[in-house]
Parts: structure tokens; sequence; C-alpha cells
């Protein structure tokens, strides 16, 4: 059975720690002009039913840095919208492919491609989780700050895929999450509960007051909120919001040497303000290059356990 990752449970702690381990040192060895050929002729199918900046060219990139090559194609294009069954389009192109990440609305089509595939499946986003930005993200805080364990990440804004991924890899790493979020909003109680069976010691809460919660954060993080697949609800989610605004007032009451992080694409004028975004301790920018590295490091992680 092949190892997959459709959100970062299919971790285990030791191995996120490992995994981040060396993601730092693909880093390190990428910065000095060396990229490891660790997987040679290996191909990497990516199959996105949402548009892609960061996601689809940094895992292209990944794969070719590591001597391999990538393929991509629309789920429409694969004949997922009732061309072919999904058991049978996995089953295709999961047996001339070694790794497949897929970018879906329904999580559960990620997990039942997962149960089909005879290789490793990656969700690349989902509307319910994004464990590749999760990555990123521990790597960035874990080279600005040293150590994960004991960081307060503070979110402001929807509970949304990025939330939870973040959530469940503060929980993973011995971090404090706080989401502060609208009433309506927050992330789903049933998400909570099993967080909490699956890690009792999780530190992870959700508030109402922005300000309240950012006043011991070491990370401010920030989302779009309107995520892909919810642009008709622009409107009403921007009232929603509006006292959700990460600008200079909010960030003043965080920790003196607070960090800003968003996962981009950023709106600015929205959730973030350009001053805020645009700031030298805005970590921004490694965030979206760490997909890189981070990537690199879990491409390796599965086709080695293949
Ligand atoms: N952060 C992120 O996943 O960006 P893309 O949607 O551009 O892949
Ligand atoms: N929450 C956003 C993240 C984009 C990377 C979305 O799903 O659109």
């Amino acid at each position: 059975m092949p190892r997959h990752l459709t959100s970062l449970y299919d971790l285990t702690p030791d191995e996120l720690q490992a995994l981040l381990a060396t993601a730092a040192d693909l880093k390190s060895k990428y910065k000095a002009g060396d990229r490891p050929q660790l997987l040679p002729g290996r191909v990497l199918a990516q199959l996105f039913e949402k548009p892609s900046l960061r996601t689809r060219n940094s895992f292209e990139a990944a794969i070719v840095n590591l001597g391999g090559s990538g393929i991509f194609l629309t789920t429409a294009e694969a004949g997922l919208n009732g061309r072919e069954s999904l058991k049978d389009v996995a089953t295709v192109l999961s047996s001339f492919s070694d790794v497949i990440t897929m970018r879906t609305f329904s999580q559960q089509l990620i997990d039942q491609f997962a149960k089909f595939s005879s290789c490793p499946v990656i969700n690349a986003l989902s509307d319910e989780r994004h464990p590749c930005q999760a990555l990123t993200d521990l790597l960035t805080i874990q080279e600005t700050r040293g150590e994960l364990q004991g960081a307060h990440l503070v979110f402001v804004g929807d509970g949304n895929n990025v939330a939870m991924s973040l959530a469940i890899a503060a929980a993973m790493t011995d971090m404090k999450f706080t989401l502060a979020v609208p009433s309506g909003y927050e992330m789903p109680a049933d998400f909570l509960s099993d967080l909490t069976t699956r890690y009792p010691k999780a530190d992870v809460h959700q508030v109402s007051d922005p300000k309240q919660a950012v006043a011991s954060a070491d990370f401010v993080y920030t989302d779009v909120w309107a995520s892909m697949g919810q642009e008709e609800e622009q409107k009403l989610r921007e009232k929603a919001f509006a006292e959700y605004q990460v600008n200079s007032a909010v960030m003043q009451q965080a920790n003196k040497d607070a960090l800003f992080m968003h996962c981009l694409p950023a709106h600015r004028g929205e959730e973030v303000t350009a001053d805020v975004i645009d700031a030298t301790d805005s970590v921004v920018w490694d965030e979206a290059e760490n997909r890189l590295h981070a990537q690199k490091a879990l491409l390796e992680f599965l086709m080695a356990k293949k």
C-alpha cells in the first residue's frame, strides 16, 4: 500500500519533524547550487480542478530538481467530469505515475482517489485541507524562530482549509494556535473534536476578538476571506470580516518581534493592508519559496516508501 498525504494526519509527529529536517537540508544544498538527484526518472502527475500558482509550479520545479519530470492535467481533462469512473482514472493514472498531486473542491474526492491509486497521492488543496501549505509554514516558522514548540500562531480570518491544516500542524508540533474568527465562520465542531481526540494536548483556540487574539502572537497569519469556490459570497464575507483585517494596529498588539504570514494569493486592502504584507517583518515570500523545499522533502519521503 502506498503512503499518501491526504491530510497531515497521514504523518506521525516524528515523521513530520524528520521531513522538516530534510527540507531544511535540501534548502541549504539548493542555496549552495546542489540539487541531489534523489528521484531520477520519476513521474509526478498533477490533477487540478482549481487554479494554482505556487502549489502546481513548486511541485513541478521540485520533481525536476530531483531528477524527475511532471505532467499536468485538469480533472476535466482526466475525465473526472463523468467520462470515466474515479476508480478507473485513479487506476490508470497511477499505473504510469510515481506520485500524484490533486487539487479539488471535495476532500472526499482526494480520499477516494487515494484508495484506488497504486502510487502516493498528495492533497494539493481541497475545501477542507491544505497540508502542503502547513508544511511550508512549519519550515518557515522553524527557520525564523529556531524551534516550533511553544510558538504562538494566531490566524485572523476564516476557519478554512488553511486554518484547519495549521491547527493540525500546531497540535502535531506543540505550538499554540488561536483562530480569531467572526461568528458563523469558525472551524467546524466535528473537526475540533477529532483533532483533540487524536492530539489530546492540542493547544487550539477560537476567539472572536482579533486584537485580544494577537496579544501574545509570535506569528500573525491571514488568508483571503472568500476561498476558491466561494466567489459569490465575496460581498457577504467582506461585511462579515470587516473587523478582521490584519493592519498595523493589529500587528502592534502582537509580540514585539511578531512576524506576518499569508499563504497567498493576497488581497491588499481586504484581509491585509499593503504596509503589513510588504513590511520587513512579513515572511510571505519565504513561505512561498519554501513550498519548493518542503515538497521536495515530501516527494522524497513518500516515494522512498513506495
Ligand atoms: N498558497 C497556495 O496554495 O497558492 P496557489 O493557490 O497559488 O497554489
Ligand atoms: N483558502 C484559500 C487558500 C488558497 C491557497 C482557498 O482555498 O482559495
